[in-house]
């Protein structure tokens, strides 16, 4: 393990470990991105990629929302998409489209054209990032590592970009369930290895990323998502204990229960979702996360500040860390994610009053 400074605030990981917090902590997804114009600056003239590829400039958007916002996380700068690039497939990201596989998986037989990477060798560059990004960090908040969920994975890997239903990914399932499953356990395998090394690097944290749960009705996602998110955290669980984890299965309200009891700290939510409702369903021994709805960042402070109200009472006091339910999306003001944040601390303050 490397050495780094230590940590000044661990109210987020305390969160997680369902310990007593003086407030609720807040970060949110994609809280590095193209809302903040010194994003824009530092990355102008090199591609997505080449940018996740740089451990200067990762550790450097990576800690820029903390210079506007006093946020309780950072999260590596990289992309879930990294992934199917170590396993072979050519990934780029199109400007103002989002991921393209020039090549996607267009049948069983294509399993043959994925490799089985060793991580320190086609992902030591994320590593770097991250151990770079802990020296930048100096302490201040824990970083998070994270990953996609190998279903969301397997669906871009098969669709070959974003989609409105993964009609392709989704027939895999059904029309060729074995090869679907082959497909997941090859993601599995090397998603372990990954957030292993980012732990190893200096990860605080971890999240799971299943942005596409919502797609797959209970059944399939029982069968096919949740025994990858459950083997992704019994491993994580036996080989660093001290790490909470955490997983964002969006739109998958269906599988609450399951999600609350697959070995993760941290159940993270969307905003379809409500909190009082969630938390009878989770039981009290997990940590939720989330779930403002991104576009209330759109409203007028005043407005911001009462629905972040209205959030934190639906959570109720303990086991909860403020996000949004998605993602910071390219036309957010900053100022109104600072009123977010600046809400839930002063909002969830004093805790024991
Ligand atoms: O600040 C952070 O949260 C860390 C960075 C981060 C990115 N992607 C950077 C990024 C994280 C955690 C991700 C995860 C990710 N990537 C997910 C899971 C979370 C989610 O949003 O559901 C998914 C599905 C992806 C795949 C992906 N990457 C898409 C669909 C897109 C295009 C959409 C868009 O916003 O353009 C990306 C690109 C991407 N990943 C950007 C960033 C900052 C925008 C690229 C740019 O700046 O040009």
């Amino acid at each position: 393990m490397p050495e780094f400074p230590p940590l000044k605030n661990d109210v987020l990981l305390r969160a997680a470990r369902g310990e007593a917090v003086p407030y609720t902590p807040v970060w949110m997804m994609r809280q590095a991105g193209r809302y903040l114009p010194e994003y824009r600056a530092a990355r102008e003239g090199q591609t997505f990629f080449e940018t996740c590829r740089d451990p200067d400039l990762v550790a450097e958007l990576t800690v820029q929302p903390l210079r506007r916002f006093p946020i309780d996380a950072a999260i590596v700068f990289s992309d879930i998409l990294v992934v199917p690039q170590a396993m072979g497939l050519e990934v780029q990201m199109l400007k103002g489209k989002g991921p393209f596989f020039p090549e996607p998986l267009a049948g069983p037989r294509d399993l043959e054209r994925l490799v089985r990477p060793d991580v320190e060798d086609s992902l030591g560059y994320v590593f770097e990032a991250i151990r770079r990004t802990r020296t930048v960090l100096d302490g201040a908040v824990p970083l998070f590592g994270f990953a996609g969920a190998p279903w969301t994975l397997m669906a871009y890997m098969i669709e070959g970009g974003g989609s409105k239903s993964f009609d392709a990914a989704r027939a895999w399932l059904y029309a060729e369930p074995a090869a679907a499953e082959r497909l997941l356990e090859a993601i599995t395998d090397v998603t372990e290895a990954y957030l292993l090394g980012q732990i190893r690097a200096g990860a605080q944290i971890v999240q799971v990323f299943d942005s596409w749960a919502g797609l797959l009705g209970p059944d399939a996602y029982r069968r096919f998502a949740m025994p990858s998110l459950r083997r992704l955290a019994a491993t994580l669980a036996r080989e660093a204990p001290e790490v909470p984890r955490a997983v964002f299965a969006r739109g998958a309200h269906f599988a609450l229960e399951e999600l609350a009891t697959a070995g993760y700290d941290v159940v993270s939510l969307d905003w379809t979702i409500d909190p009082a409702a969630a938390r009878s369903r989770t039981g009290p021994d997990v940590t939720l996360q989330g779930n403002l709805d991104p576009a209330v960042l759109y409203a007028a402070p005043d407005t911001i500040r009462e629905r972040v109200a209205r959030m934190l009472a639906g959570f109720g006091r303990g086991r909860h860390i403020a996000n949004l339910g998605h993602g910071m999306l390219p036309d957010h003001d900053p100022e109104h994610a600072a009123v977010f944040v600046e809400a839930v601390h002063s909002l969830s303050r004093p805790y024991h009053g």
